[in-house]
C-alpha cells in the first residue's frame, strides 16, 4: 500500500506529474467534481485543531467525488484506549483512505503499518508534508518557474526564521534536498534540527542543502523567499514563555526582508501571529503571499488524494 507521510514517499515522476495534476485541478476548478476518488469515503482523523488543512481536504475530497468522514480522536474509541493496529484495521473496512493529523509521527507511521488503505499525512510533530508541495506548487507560480518542481526550484535559496526545530523547518529541510534548493535556517542555538530529520536524510539518500545561523542579518542575504511559522507550535504551550524570549530577535520584518532579493516573497504556513514571528507591516505588504499559499493547499492535496487512489488502485 502506498502511504504520502513524508515529502520523499513519491519518486521523481510521481512528484512531477502530481504538481502537473494539481496544476491542472486548479484551471478546470469550475468542472467539479470529477470522479476520481469514485465515490469512495476517506476518513479524516484530527487529533490536533486545524483550520485549513481540514477545510481544503473535506472540500477536496467532495470536488473529486468522494465523501469525507470527520474521525475526532476524542469522539472515537482511541481516546478511550483502543489501540492504532485495531483502529486502523477496523477503518480499512470502511474507508477507502484515511487522512491523519496528529502528534509524534511514529503514531502515524504506525496507521500506515496497520492500514490496508492509503493514509496521508496532514502534520505530524515532524513533518507537514501536504504544506510543503503546497507551499513548492505557490513557489513555482510566483517565481514564473512552470510546473515541474525539479527545474522551477532548483538553486533558489528560501531563509527560514525562528524556530528551526519545527515540522515545518523539517519539512523545508527534506524539500530542500528533494528539489536543490539552498535552505538557510535562522533561529536561536537551542532550537535547532533534531537528529530525526537528519536521519530522514540519510535514510532517503538525499544530500543536506541546509545550514544554521543564530545571525538574523545573515539568513536571508540575497534569499528568494523568507519564511517563517509560530514560535509555539501546537503541543509546545507549556514553553510558550520561554520560546518567545528566545525568539524575539528572529521576528520576520522589513530589514530582514529588505536585506533578501528585491522581488523575494514572504510565506507563512498560518496561522500568523502578528508582533510574534512577523511584523504587521510584512504581512501587509505586497511580498506576502499566504493566501495563495493556503488556497493551494486544496488544490495540490486533491492532486495528492488523486495519485494514492490511482497508485493503490482504489475501485
Ligand atoms: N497551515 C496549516 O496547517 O493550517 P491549519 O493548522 O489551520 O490546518
Amino acid at each position: 500500500m502506498r502511504h504520502f507521510l513524508q515529502e520523499n514517499d513519491f519518486s521523481k515522476d510521481e512528484v512531477k506529474s502530481i504538481f502537473a495534476s494539481a496544476f491542472e485541478l486548479k484551471a478546470c476548478r469550475s468542472q467539479r467534481p470529477s470522479n476520481d476518488l469514485k465515490g469512495g469515503s476517506w476518513g479524516m482523523m484530527f487529533y490536533k485543531q486545524s483550520t485549513r488543512t481540514r477545510v481544503s481536504f473535506e472540500v477536496g475530497i467532495r470536488e473529486l467525488g468522494g465523501n469525507p468522514v470527520i474521525l475526532d480522536q476524542s469522539s472515537t474509541q482511541i481516546g478511550r484506549g483502543e489501540s492504532i493496529a485495531d483502529t486502523a484495521r477496523v477503518l480499512s473496512r470502511f474507508l477507502d483512505g484515511l487522512i491523519i493529523r496528529t502528534h509524534g509521527h511514529e503514531i502515524i507511521e504506525e496507521f500506515a503499518k496497520s492500514s490496508q488503505i492509503p493514509v496521508v499525512n496532514a502534520l505530524t510533530d515532524l513533518l507537514h508534508p501536504c504544506q510543503i508541495y503546497a507551499d513548492c506548487m505557490t513557489l513555482l507560480e510566483k517565481l514564473s518557474g512552470g510546473m515541474n518542481p525539479f527545474e522551477g526550484l532548483k538553486g533558489k535559496k528560501l531563509a527560514f526564521y525562528g524556530d528551526t526545530s519545527c515540522n515545518m523547518a523539517n519539512s523545508w529541510i527534506l524539500a530542500g534536498a528533494i528539489f536543490d534548493m539552498e535552505i538557510s535556517l535562522c533561529g536561536p542555538e537551542d532550537f535547532q534540527p533534531s537528529q530525526e530529520i537528519q536521519s530522514l536524510l540519510q535514510k532517503g539518500h538525499l544530500s543536506p542543502t541546509w545550514s544554521f545561523t543564530t545571525d538574523p542579518n545573515h539568513a536571508s542575504l540575497n534569499a528568494d523567499v523568507v519564511y517563517t511559522d509560530v514560535w509555539v507550535s501546537m503541543g509546545c504551550e507549556a514553553d510558550s514563555q520561554g520560546r518567545l524570549e528566545a525568539m524575539k530577535p528572529y521576528q520576520v520584518n522589513e530589514t530582514i526582508l529588505e536585506a533578501a532579493k528585491k522581488e523575494s516573497i514572504f510565506m507563512h504556513c498560518m496561522p500568523a501571529h502578528p508582533g510574534e514571528e512577523v511584523s504587521q507591516a510584512v504581512l501587509d505588504s505586497d511580498q506576502a503571499i499566504l493566501f495563495d499559499q493556503a488556497e493551494n493547499r486544496l488544490h495540490m492535496q486533491k492532486a495528492i488524494l488523486a495519485a494514492l487512489s490511482k497508485f493503490n488502485s482504489l475501485k
